[in-house]
């Protein structure tokens, strides 16, 4: 833990840093990559001279390591400023009037509001508010003939639920409609496989996993092949460079295949990347939800906070409120405690409105990653423990 934590520069202001799931630090390694690309000269890509070859490098070494890390191919590596644009661009190529969408309460509206703005006709499935679980079983009657997609997440990004995706997949699959799933919560709490999940599009966000605010969307080139995006009649109509519009950030690319090295080296051991990455986020697993088992016991067993949802798949993720203080107040108050947390909706729009405080303010969200440790865990607590 101290070789990881002293590699992130932030951590040495002393905070808590509790709020990884609105983005983490990054480590040294990342922002010399970034420098080191602006450093030795980039151009844009395609071009005749080495400046630009060097572009086309990044690019090419960005698509590999974003494949490894979730288990897809290289070259299906959709890159973009963000999650929520690229979901955007691909629902209004994939879904329109006259389709099905299945969407669900449990998302973050960034795999909710691309789907229903399409025109099409949205089914949607419910969260059980008091446990947090998306029942597996009202999807054989939310989907249809009609359904072209059913966009999911692979977890929480507010409760942490873990929904069964492989099995929602199947009846999806079974009436040859594609899978969306919103990996960006997910991806920093653990290995990411996304065939075993059955994802035809795997989303995800390198900021909440080390590296730099970029985003990338996963899918096999065979079926991106079939999709005809808006794009200028004068850009590549190659897969996946069709789905990517205008001049990437080519240094905070050569970040992110930096962030997915650092991940790979968490733990020792030899084999490929996609090998150390499965081993390195089966301890980045166990490490969080060892401390999050302290964290969440804490939390319930103190009279004065509610805490939200009791799935029993979950991320390192709590969201709770305090009896007698608002969201904000509580944020605040552990601010100045040193100890950084979220409060209000964070953009689970239906989820906070099915658990019935998104006008009061939504909770607050305290989430474990891979570099917190004990102590962390304990300023938290003893912080909450002063408000009763
Ligand atoms: C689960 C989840 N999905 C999607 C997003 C949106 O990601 P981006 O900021 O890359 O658009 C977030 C961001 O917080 C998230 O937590």
């Amino acid at each position: 833990m101290e070789s990881v934590r002293s590699s992130y520069p932030a951590l040495a202001d002393g905070f808590a840093y509790l709020d990884g799931a609105a983005g983490t630090q990054t480590p040294q390694s990342v922002m010399d990559a970034v420098c080191a690309a602006y450093r030795s000269g980039i151009g844009n890509v395609g071009g005749a001279f080495p400046a630009s070859r060097r572009s086309d490098a990044i690019v090419a070494g960005c698509r590999a390591a974003v494949a490894d890390l979730v288990g897809g191919h290289p070259d299906g590596v959709i890159l973009g400023p963000n999650m929520t644009t690229l979901t955007y661009r691909l629902a209004r190529t994939i879904a329109g009037p006259g389709d099905e969408v299945v969407v669900s309460r449990l998302d973050h509206d960034a795999n909710v509001r691309p789907w229903t703005q399409t025109g099409a006709t949205v089914r949607w499935a419910e969260v059980d508010p008091v446990t947090g679980e998306l029942p597996v079983e009202q999807y054989a009657e939310l989907i249809g003939e009609r359904t072209r997609v059913v966009a999911v997440t692979a977890a929480s990004n507010i409760l942490g639920t873990r929904p069964d995706v492989p099995a929602i997949a199947e009846l999806a699959h079974r009436a040859g409609a594609l899978v969306y799933v919103d990996g960006v919560h997910a991806t920093p709490h653990g290995p990411v496989d996304m065939r075993a999940l059955g994802a035809d599009f795997y989303a995800t966000s390198a900021y909440k996993w080390s590296g730099p605010h970029i985003g990338a969307v996963v899918a096999d080139p065979a079926l991106l092949e079939t999709l005809r995006p808006d794009k200028l009649a004068s850009s590549p109509d190659t897969v996946p460079e069709r789905f990517e519009t205008g001049t990437a950030a080519f240094a905070d690319l050569a970040g992110v295949t930096a962030a997915v090295e650092h991940l790979a080296a968490l733990v020792p051991g030899g084999g490929t990347r996609r090998e150390r990455l499965l081993a390195s986020m089966t301890a980045v697993e166990q490490h969080e939800l060892a401390l999050f088992a302290v964290l969440i016991e804490g939390l319930e067993t103190m009279p004065h906070v509610t805490t939200y949802g009791k799935p029993a798949r979950r991320t390192a993720t709590a969201y709770f409120n305090v009896a007698g203080h608002t969201p904000r107040q509580v944020a605040e108050h552990l601010a100045g405690l040193g100890v950084n947390v979220w409060n209000g909706h964070n953009y689970a729009w239906e989820l906070t409105g099915a658990l019935g405080i998104r006008d009061s303010g939504g909770a607050v969200r305290a989430g474990l990653v891979h570099y917190n440790d004990r102590s962390d865990v304990e300023r938290l607590l003893d912080g909450v423990a002063r408000l009763a």
